[in-house]
């Protein structure tokens, strides 16, 4: 497994892949790897020859007081856990080879980057889009691999890849989740012991509304409602509980088919998130 850390270094390496003719896939990640990223490792084995993983701390992606300065960084351990699989290439850019000094550039994908977790996160993605849309000139990947964990941020990629002519296939992977229902996150981390008892409580409250959706006796502003008093009542203060259209994220109407129920909420300061996605 060969490390990269500059362009040029990613550059020397993917030219050889291209002339050899060899199909190369992509995992953006931000570290602290957990099973989760490395499942995605794994799928994105399937569609190429060669795998690059990328690690890089977006400084873009984080808000006025998010948790850019204490998000968990675990290089060496990153690496041995890619290593173990094996990925081919890691990329690990530094800030000033993401970004030029002074940059002026920003990729916005209008709409959907202001809902949900947009909305919370004012700016949120377009940090996310810029910084994936680098990463693919940088990398020049065949197919890219994205986890349906971060379902708005799927969905934001998938559009930019579409309204920029991006020659980049997107994949999606199901979320890990540990035993509990917890979906598998680098900020689980910041959970105490007694809020990892309460934390699997968010999926459970997403289980409970999709019963409740497909029983379909219900308004889904009734099942939102009934969600979000749940989840308040475990202990979270809820950000948002949506029951949306899968294919763009507004909110479902009753006869729309593929629906996601996506929802934020603060355990103590860390901010979990998770979905369900089905048909009906
Ligand atoms: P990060 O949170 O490190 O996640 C990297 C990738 O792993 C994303 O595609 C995310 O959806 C996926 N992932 C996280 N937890 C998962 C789980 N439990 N199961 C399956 N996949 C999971 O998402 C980002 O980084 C950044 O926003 C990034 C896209 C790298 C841009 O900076």
């Amino acid at each position: 497994m060969q490390l990269a850390t500059t362009l040029i270094e990613l550059q020397k390496i993917i030219i050889n892949w291209r002339l050899a003719g060899e199909r190369i896939a992509f995992v953006p990640t931000m570290g602290n790897l957990h099973d989760g990223h490395l499942k995605l490792v794994h799928e994105a084995r399937k569609y190429a020859d060669q795998v690059v993983v990328s690690i890089f701390v977006n400084p873009s992606q984080f808000g006025v007081g998010e948790d850019f300065s204490t998000y968990p960084r675990t290089e060496q351990e990153d690496i041995k856990k890619l290593r173990a699989i094996p990925a081919d290439l890691v990329f690990l850019p530094s800030v000033d080879e993401m970004y030029a000094p002074n940059t002026k550039t920003v990729v916005t994908v209008s709409g959907i980057s202001d809902l949900y977790c947009g909305a919370s996160r004012p700016g949120h993605f377009n940090g996310v889009a810029t910084v994936v849309c680098k990463l693919f000139n940088m990398v020049q990947p065949d197919c890219a691999v994205f986890g349906l964990k971060d379902f708005q941020q799927l969905a934001v990629i998938r559009m930019m890849v579409r309204d920029l002519n991006i020659p980049v296939e997107i994949i999606g992977v199901d979320t890990v989740r540990e035993a509990s229902g917890l979906a598998m996150s680098s900020r689980n981390g910041y959970l105490t012991a007694q809020e990892k008892t309460i934390a699997p409580r968010l999926y459970q409250a997403l289980c409970i509304a999709r019963a409740a959706v497909l029983a379909g006796n219900k308004p889904y502003p009734e099942i939102e409602r009934e969600a979000i008093q749940l989840l308040k009542q475990a202990g979270f203060t809820p950000d948002y509980f949506s029951v949306c259209r899968s294919s763009d994220l507004n909110k479902a109407e009753p006869e729309d088919v593929g629906l996601v129920l996506l929802a934020a909420a603060k355990l103590g300061t860390t901010r979990l998130i998770d979905n369900v996605y089905f048909s009906r």
